[in-house]
């Protein structure tokens, strides 16, 4: 963890990264305000009152002093200035209370939108999107980009309008007050305000890098405390306490540094802030003295003074948070406009144009993953397999036979070569027309933390409960199933870890059934089962194969006699290719190497 803040020490302002605000990057946050569209009435509605209530909230200063003056001098009724006064306020409270339900109302609905639409884009990208990037980084796009944005839809927006109004408004209300004083008063305040904002930055910036040092240093001690046998396997007790010891005595340092002028920043605002305060209000009491305004007026601009510089303070933070939104609207725009997979979205997902009777084939097929580029991951594989026959892919470890289950699914294109199904080029193809007609039971069977039901129902959303029950039969796993005592309704949790490999598997194998593919794809667990439950892995698997093209990429070699054709893999290679027999023929094969070798641990 501190390393982590260590990182990304060199990103200063809490965690998200800011962006340049220009013509380009403005453009991302365009195409999100679309999203506010279907909701434009309220919002604008909503801005409406803000600027309503801004506007009223302005006539509190010039209030409180005619309430000073009718004091004084008897001017005007007091009775009468308090009256409008609680009517201004109540004004003011009606206007916030709409505005607050309609701005939440708009910014919840039209992040929303935007957080559907991402998460549609997220999942209809293609495979070679997610090999190039980190999970966790597209996560952090739908929680903590979007909720930047959704913040600042509202929040952000709504308080810059307010404190441009209340800037403005105040000014305009100062000269209206006394010309002379505003004119005094601009000639310092925006300076020192200034002065203060870049002065307040930069000590910031200090104390995170002592923070920075520190946390630095507990990375020492955490270290030292981690690996305590080391360090005193080693008599090296004495070498960590100097290393903690430097480390420590930077952060000194650093805080003394910040210090002087965190020391000098408070003799700064004491001085210079506060005095031209009272250098302000000196040259007001002259004028009250001179009879050239009122107690009541000199009050009210001390009090518009105040919002003026308030919202002069407020813009550089309001800056800065305009910096993140931006940043966090490209991200998200940048991932909005990826190309997505070839999919048709409009028509049912699961409809078949062109059907697949079964056979398929591998044409000098190449192929390395974009990520890495230097590896031929597959090297013109080429084989076959006809209609019905069952085709049996073997080879170490590493070797692609998982990459040519991912082939077949099209989840990538090839870089050379074509597959073939029924004679045809994959290209001539739909995406859903080959997904929904070839099945996987993957290697790492990975179920939803839903219930065994609706995991079996996944091969066929709308499938019927009779279904359901008859593949789980089918598939050896009705038994264990009716075993909980919850029945179908058990729930699988996380990842599926309340099953075991052999139960999820037969879930796998019951959910492909009832997809009813043409072509099928066994990709073998290496975690080898027990005999029992391999056996009915087994029993269910020969149910699942019958009348349909089958490629079983196989770890355990003696579940694949049987095979029409064995294809040996090594290094992206077809390097055999054969039956049983014909390989265990060939002298000096990996076959019937790796087959004696298997029979030999037996
Ligand atoms: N998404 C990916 N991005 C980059 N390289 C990958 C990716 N998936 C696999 N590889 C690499 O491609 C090669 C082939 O991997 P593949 O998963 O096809 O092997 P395999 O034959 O199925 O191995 P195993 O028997 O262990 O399952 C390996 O070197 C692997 O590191
Ligand atoms: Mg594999």
């Amino acid at each position: 963890m501190a390393r982590a803040r260590l990182n990304s020490s060199n990103t200063p302002e809490e965690e998200l990264p800011k962006a340049k605000i220009n013509k380009e990057s403005l453009k991302s946050v365009k195409v999100l305000l679309k999203y506010l569209y279907p909701h434009r009435k309220k919002f604008l509605i909503g801005i409406f009152f803000l600027i309503l209530s801004s506007v009223a909230s302005l006539a509190f200063p010039k209030a409180m002093g005619m309430l000073i003056d009718g004091a004084t001098k008897g001017i005007g009724n007091i009775n009468e200035i308090a009256l409008i006064l609680m009517s201004v306020l109540l004004i003011q409270a009606t206007f916030s209370f709409f505005r607050v339900i309609w701005f939440v109302e708009v910014s919840e609905r039209s992040l929303a939108d935007l957080r559907k639409d991402t998460y549609f884009k997220l999942v209809t990208l293609p495979m070679t999107f997610f090999s190039q990037r980190r999970v966790g980084e597209l996560n952090s796009r739908i929680s903590a980009d979007l909720a930047q944005i959704q913040d600042s839809i509202t929040g952000t927006i709504a308080e810059l309008l307010r404190q441009i109004i209340v800037f403005i408004g105040g000014i305009i209300a100062l000269s209206l007050v006394s010309g002379k004083l505003t004119l005094m008063m601009l000639s310092v305040f925006p300076v020192l305000v200034i002065v203060a904002v870049v002065f307040g930055k930069f000590i910031r910036t200090l104390s995170r890098k002592a923070q920075d040092k520190l946390a630095e240093s507990n990375v020492v001690v955490e270290e030292t405390l981690q690996g305590i046998a080391n360090v005193k396997a080693f008599v090296n007790e004495s070498y960590e306490t100097n290393r903690y010891a430097n480390s420590v005595d930077q952060v000194v340092l650093l805080a003394l540094k910040g210090a002087k002028y965190r020391g000098a920043f408070a003799s700064f605002i004491i001085f210079c802030l506060f005095g031209s305060i009272v250098a302000v209000v000196w040259y007001g009491a002259t004028l009250v003295q001179i009879g050239e305004i009122t107690v009541g007026q000199l009050t009210s601009f001390i009090l518009y003074s105040t919002f003026v510089g308030a919202a002069m303070g407020s813009f550089a933070e309001l800056y800065a948070q305009l910096q993140k939104i931006v940043g966090a609207s490209e991200r998200v725009v940048e991932l909005l406009n990826e190309a997505n997979e070839d999919l048709p979205l409009v028509k049912d997902a699961h409809q078949i144009d062109k059907k697949i009777v079964g056979s398929l084939k591998f044409e000098k097929l190449s192929f390395n993953y974009p990520s890495r580029k230097e590896i031929k991951v597959l090297d013109e594989i080429s084989f076959e397999a006809k209609i019905g026959e069952r085709v049996a892919i073997v080879g170490p470890s590493g070797a692609g036979k998982s990459t040519i289950a991912s082939m077949i699914l099209r989840f990538y294109e090839p870089d050379a070569g074509v597959l073939l199904f029924d004679n045809q080029p994959a290209s001539s193809y739909s995406l859903t027309d080959i997904r929904n007609q070839v099945a996987i039971v993957p290697q790492d069977v990975l179920l939803f933390g839903g219930s065994i039901e609706e995991n079996i129902a996944y091969g066929k959303i709308n499938a019927s409960k009779a279904e359901i029950i008859l593949a789980a039969q089918r598939a050896n796993a009705d038994q264990f199933i009716q075993g909980f005592p919850e029945g179908y309704q058990t729930i699988v949790g996380e990842r599926g870890v309340k099953l075991s490999g052999g139960q999820r598997q037969r879930i796998a194998i019951a959910r492909a059934l009832l997809k009813n593919p043409a072509i099928l794809i066994l990709d073998e667990a290496t975690s080898s089962l027990d005999s029992e439950s391999e056996r009915l892995v087994q029993e269910a698997l020969e149910e699942l194969m019958k009348g349909r093209t089958s490629i079983i990429i196989a770890h355990r070699l003696s579940t694949i006699r049987e095979a029409d054709r064995i294809v040996v893999i090594d290094n992206g290679k077809v390097i055999e290719n054969g039956s049983h027999e014909a390989l265990m023929q060939s002298e000096g094969g990996l076959y019937k190497y790796l087959s004696q070798l298997q029979t030999e641990k037996q």
